[in-house]
Formats: C-alpha cells, structure tokens, sequence
C-alpha cells in the first residue's frame, strides 16, 4: 500500500508544505518564502518570521494538496518539524500540523530538522549505508555518521559559527543583501585571485569546525585596508573566504569517509547549494572513488519535502507523535 506523508516545516524564515509518497516521491512541494521581509534587518527576526508563518500556513497547506490533487483522507500520517529552529516559528507549524491530524484522525510525527535536509537526498537516490553526510545551513555545521535509516551519530560540528552564519555575516561586511551565502558564491567565481585567509584545522584528528576566526581576518582585514584608505576588491575577499571555508569542509568530510569506510557520501543543507563546495566535493569524492551526491538547488534549502522524505522512515520505524508535541529548539539529532 501506498503511504502519503503530508509535511510541515516553519522552523525559520520559509513557511513550508509537502506530500511525499513512500518517502522517496514529491507529489507536491510548496515552499513561501519570508525573505524579502526580513532582508532590511539583515538576517532573520524571529517575530517577523512568526507573524509571517501565521499569515502563509493555511495557505501553503491547502496549495499542497490542491497542487497533489488529493484530500486528506488519502493521507497516511502528518510530519512536522519539532526543532530546532526558532520556538515561535516552530509552533505555528506544530500547532497546524496537530489540528490537521486531529481532525483528520491521522498520526503525527515530529521530525529532526536536520534529519530533514540529510534526507532530501532520499528524494533523488536511494541513500545507502553506512553513509556520511555534510550538513551545513545557517544554523549548522555537522558531520553525521549513519550506520542504517534513523541512526545519526554527529561526529564533528561547528564549535561557534555554522557555515551559513560566517557567509552571511561575511556577506554583510561586503555591503551584500541577506541572505549573502549566494551573493559571496557568486563573487567568488568572478575572481581569479584571492586575499590569503587562514585554514582553522583545530587539534589533528578533530572533526569538529570553527568559522568566527576566518570571519574575524576578514572583518580586520576590512579595517585595515580602510585605516590605509585603500579600497578592498570585494571578488577577491569573496573567494578567500570561499576557498577557506571549502578546503577545510572538503578535507575533513574526505577524511572521515575514509576512517568511518562509507559507501556514500552526501551533502545536505543550505550551504549545499554553494557552487565552490559542490564542485570540490565532487572532485574529492571522484578521486576517493566513493559515490557523492547533493540535492538539487529547491531542495537543499529549507523546505517540507525533505521533511516528509524523513519523517516516512520514522513512520515506518513505527515513530508516532501526539498532541502534546511542543517546540523544541535546541533539539538534538
Ligand atoms: O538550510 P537553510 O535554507 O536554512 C537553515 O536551516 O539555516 O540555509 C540557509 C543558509 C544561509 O546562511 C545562506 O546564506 C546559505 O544557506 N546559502 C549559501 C548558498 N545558498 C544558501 N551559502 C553559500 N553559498 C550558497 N550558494
Ligand atoms: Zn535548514
């Protein structure tokens, strides 16, 4: 029998719905975007995001299943992004998801957001294990481990900023729009030399990732040229902090391939959509001999697709939710 997972995401700034059939196929993906409102702050204010995600749920959530054709009693369960995230955007889509489910007599199932952005690779082909991922958003920077579906061990994480934070903070000292992950993507390749930034390895073995540093030698390098009245050339600060932030993201996921013996490599999150990144990964993976893959552009930002592609394992693991379900913030994977 075939299963229909209607999903919610609401955890930042993109108010999110989908139906995913067998957690592999997208019958409908809706994703309303929040951007343009929060850009004159430059970055994501959590009670903006809020008022937005009440304003477009209801929306977004009848567009999906007008878009599959379907109604609710042909849906199997209903997933939601139970954290992290921020509180208030995450309870718009709980409550939502919780009154739809009650009314409809569907179960519920809460959902890990970053397990979310891993499984959108799910969408595209099937993940095999044992596989690594490389998960890096706005929000996080991780190196997960995992042995079969629903095992996640976190092998190395950021130990400040995520990558998305340090390219969009990056991408405010150049005077570029929120957010500025695209924007630096974009300079970066319109150089063909860069400013020397430093490599941040942490102690040998580490797995673990650390951005404020590489962000701090940009800031100062900034300053410095302007005490000098010199003007920077915005290409190529863009392109040394891309070339630091790939090599050592590059490195580290090749090296833990390696050890951890994986069949699969993917990766996965807003960062993932980062051209520099995808291509030296690819290189890497094709040298290593292991297959490598990254969702499409749509899916590696936030969206309920990949919610839905999550959530269908669960379901199947015989995970159910109820109506007690409460954000969860600094939920861990
Ligand atoms: O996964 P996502 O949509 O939201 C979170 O869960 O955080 O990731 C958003 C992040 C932002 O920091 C944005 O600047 C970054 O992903 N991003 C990129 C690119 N596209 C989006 N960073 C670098 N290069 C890109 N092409
Ligand atoms: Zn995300």
């Amino acid at each position: 029998m075939d299963h229909y997972i209607l999903a919610i995401e609401t955890s930042c700034d993109e108010t999110a719905a989908a139906i995913i059939k067998n957690g592999t196929e997208i019958i409908s993906n809706v994703v309303s975007s929040q951007i343009e409102s929060h850009k004159r702050f430059g970055g994501v204010v959590p009670e903006i995001a809020s008022r937005h995600h009440v304003e477009q749920m209801t929306i977004v959530l009848e567009e999906a299943l007008k878009q599959a054709e379907m109604v609710p009693k042909e849906l199997t369960a209903v997933a939601v992004t139970e954290g992290p995230g921020l509180v208030g955007a995450l309870l718009i889509g709980i409550n939502a998801a919780k009154a739809f489910a009650f009314v409809n007599g569907l179960p519920l199932i809460g959902t890990h957001h970053i397990a979310g952005h891993i499984y959108a690779n799910n969408l595209v082909q099937p993940m095999e294990f044992p596989l690594l991922a490389l998960v890096v958003s706005g929000g996080h920077t991780e190196l997960v481990f995992m042995r079969e579906h629903g095992s996640f061990e976190v092998i190395g994480e950021t130990r400040d900023d995520a990558a998305g934070e340090a390219y969009d903070k990056v991408a405010r000292v150049l005077n570029m729009p929120y957010p500025g992950g695209p924007h630096i993507d974009r300079l970066a390749h319109e150089a063909t030399e860069a400013v020397k930034f430093p490599r941040v390895w942490l102690e040998e073995g580490s797995y673990d990732f650390s951005f404020s540093g590489l962000k701090s030698a940009v800031i100062n390098y900034k300053h410095n040229m302007d005490q000098r009245g010199e003007a920077i050339i915005p290409e190529q600060v863009a392109k040394g902090f891309q070339d630091s932030v790939v090599e050592v993201l590059t490195a580290k996921t090749v090296r833990a391939a390696r050890e951890f013996g994986v069949k699969q490599v993917i990766a996965a999150g807003g960062v993932s959509a980062n051209k520099g990144l995808r291509s030296a990964l690819e290189t890497a993976f094709e040298q290593e001999g292991i297959p490598f893959f990254v969702p499409p552009l749509k899916l590696c930002t936030d969206n309920a697709a990949m919610i839905g592609a999550a959530a269908y394992q669960m379901y199947e693991a015989g995970v159910r939710g109820n109506l007690a379900m409460n954000g969860r913030p600094g939920m861990e994977l």
